[in-house]
């Protein structure tokens, strides 16, 4: 059985001093995070510190949006793995539609990150997904199998500590979810690819599902056999739709 996994991606909302009362109002609606689903939000940098503090005591996780691969050197306005860790950060969102779309990451960049963050001892939350584009020219296989394969390339041994969001560009902050079936299709697409790299491993791969996801509509996405949590943007900033996706996660 995989324990759920709901993360929140505050993307860039909230400044440091405002970081202390979301979280406080997501550890009351949770029960500290002890509520049988693993509860993670994932902050910008600069309120990792006042997030940590205000985490103190608490089993819900933090966890940071981007790091770069190397340890440290000359990467003007870069933050390593070790820093993340330093700062008491144990998840890390990788590749980020986002970010691949805004920052020209791409999926041999995504591997070298996954790679230093496994090697740091952080959790990754690696994200894939097809855009509207792709699906409607019937690439949406092509391109899920293509970003698991290259993205994950090397890491077949630590499977079971990566963590997978699908998120399907089309639906994330636009209102449009996938339905259950659409995205349990995906889901069950990303772990036969992960099977073909590592059978053993692969049914321990948790696996979110991303883009849209709501109180609405949450628990029938996770009572798909193979959606195994939500990285959650818009409904993560208030403590109480995050919480009701939390809750509908177990
Ligand atoms: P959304 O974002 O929930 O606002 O669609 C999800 C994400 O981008 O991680």
């Amino acid at each position: 059985m995989r324990t759920k996994i709901v993360a929140g991606n505050w993307k860039m909302n909230k400044l440091p001093s405002e970081a202390p009362a979301l979280i406080e109002g997501i550890r009351k609606a949770t029960n500290d995070g002890d509520c049988g689903v693993d509860v993670v939000v994932c902050v910008p940098f600069t309120d990792i510190p006042a997030a940590a503090q205000a985490l103190k005591g608490s089993k819900i996780g933090l966890g940071a949006q981007n790091m770069h691969w190397k340890d440290a050197g000359a990467y003007t306005g870069e933050i390593s793995a070790a820093m993340l860790k330093d700062l008491g950060v144990q998840y890390v969102i990788l590749g980020h539609s986002e970010r691949r779309q805004y920052f020209a990451e791409t999926d041999e960049t995504v591997n070298l990150k996954l790679k230093a963050a496994l090697a740091a001892g952080l959790t990754p939350i690696v994200c894939v997904g097809e855009t509207l584009e792709e699906r409607e020219e019937g690439k949406m296989q092509e391109v899920i199998v293509r970003q698991v394969s290259e993205d994950l390339a090397g890491c077949q041994e630590d499977f079971a500590r990566i963590v997978i969001a699908y998120e399907p560009v089309w639906a994330i902050g636009t209102g449009k979810t996938a339905t259950s079936t659409q995205a349990q299709e995906v889901h069950a697409l990303i772990r036969a690819t992960l099977a073909k790299m590592n059978p053993e491993q692969a049914d321990e791969v948790r696996i979110q599902y991303g883009g849209s996801m709501k109180p609405e509509n949450a628990a029938d996405l996770m009572s798909k056999p193979d959606i195994d949590g939500g990285l959650i943007g818009g409904a993560a900033l208030k403590a109480d739709s995050f919480a009701a996706i939390v809750h509908a996660g177990k």
